[in-house]
């Protein structure tokens, strides 16, 4: 494939701070990402309104393979960090009668690259399941033979630390080895403030340089962790996934929730809990996450897109 995957020093120095960042988080990126870790699909972390869609949208997929006559899925998911979603996809998989799943995983942080091997052994022995969880930098082309990816995954921020000039190399490789869908949630313009890493209760401090695309964090044990962050427009999302893929949907997910969250920092705790809320911020949701004045003020933008096909 094309352009650009040089690597300059400065550029391997980069590298190393996020993988870094997310090796030093270790299992307590798993437990602020996905929540109660003993159970896959509760969907109780902080994330919950955003995962919840996610699932509901990658099943919806899974489900209409099987209508199509599918018995064999592949799955590919760039920057994988702990494994989560393969291990749910795997699961589902299996639950609506896929035979054989061949799923594979890469990340940059090698310790999030062991939790996942870790997590899913088990799920790695089953008959019929090949599952592999790799090492690996997403700017380097992928083993996968063209099209032989059904749902290829790069989800939760992956993507916002890339640099842009990276970006359409990165898209275009995932579209030549996708047949199904490519999925993607990155965090936007106007999202509500995140450290990537870890809950902002963790960081005594933390800056995002839109200017320079980055995000510097003092922790709350002193330490002091900097690396990429880009934020994403959707024009500017939608401009970059155009080169390589056919746009399904691009939607905002979470410009509600979080804002109205059970947390005292910023809000009275007893109004949150106000019955009927819930549903009337998912009903809120369902109508402004499109709206294009709205659509940037969304945690992440999920696109969901489809391969070009030539002529
Ligand atoms: C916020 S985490 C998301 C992990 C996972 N997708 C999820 O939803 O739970 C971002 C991950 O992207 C990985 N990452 C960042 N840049 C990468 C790159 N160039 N190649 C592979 N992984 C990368 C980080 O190591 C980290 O595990």
């Amino acid at each position: 494939m094309g352009a650009p995957f040089f690597h300059s020093p400065v550029q391997d120095l980069v590298d190393h701070k996020i993988a870094a960042a997310y090796n030093e988080a270790g299992e307590q990126y798993l437990a602020y990402a996905d929540g109660a870790a003993g159970d896959l699909f509760a969907f109780d972390g902080d994330y919950a309104y955003g995962d919840r869609e996610s699932w509901a949208l990658l099943v919806a997929k899974l489900k209409a393979l099987r209508a199509a006559g599918r018995t064999e899925l592949g799955l590919l998911d760039l920057g994988c960090g702990p494994g989560t979603w393969i291990r749910r996809l795997v699961i589902e998989a299996r639950r609506l009668g896929f035979s054989r799943v061949r799923a594979r995983g890469i990340d940059l942080a090698e310790g999030q690259i062991a939790h996942a091997r870790k997590s899913c052994s088990a799920l790695a022995r089953l008959p019929g399941v090949t599952l592999h969880f790799e090492p690996g930098d997403i700017r380097a082309p992928f083993s996968e033979k063209d099209g032989s990816v059904d749902l290829c995954l790069c989800l939760y921020g992956v993507l916002n630390h890339l640099s842009v000039r990276d970006m359409g190399a990165v898209l275009r490789e995932a579209a030549r080895v996708t047949g199904g869908w490519f999925i993607a949630t990155v965090r936007a313009t106007g999202s509500t403030p995140t450290i990537y890493v870890d809950s902002l209760q963790a960081a005594r401090g933390f800056r995002q340089d839109n200017h320079f695309d980055r995000m510097d964090v003092e922790l709350a044990n002193g330490r002091h962790i900097s690396f990429a962050s880009h934020l994403f427009s959707s024009a500017e999302l939608r401009d970059l996934a155009s080169g390589a893929f056919a746009i399904e949907d691009l939607r905002g997910l979470d410009l509600f929730h979080l804002r109205f969250a059970l947390d005292a920092r910023f809000n009275p705790t007893e109004r949150v809990r106000a019955d009927g809320l819930l549903p009337e911020l998912d009903r809120l949701e369902e109508a402004c996450c499109r709206h294009p004045g709205m659509i940037d003020f969304a945690t992440h933008l999920l696109l969901v897109a489809k391969p070009r096909t030539e002529g």
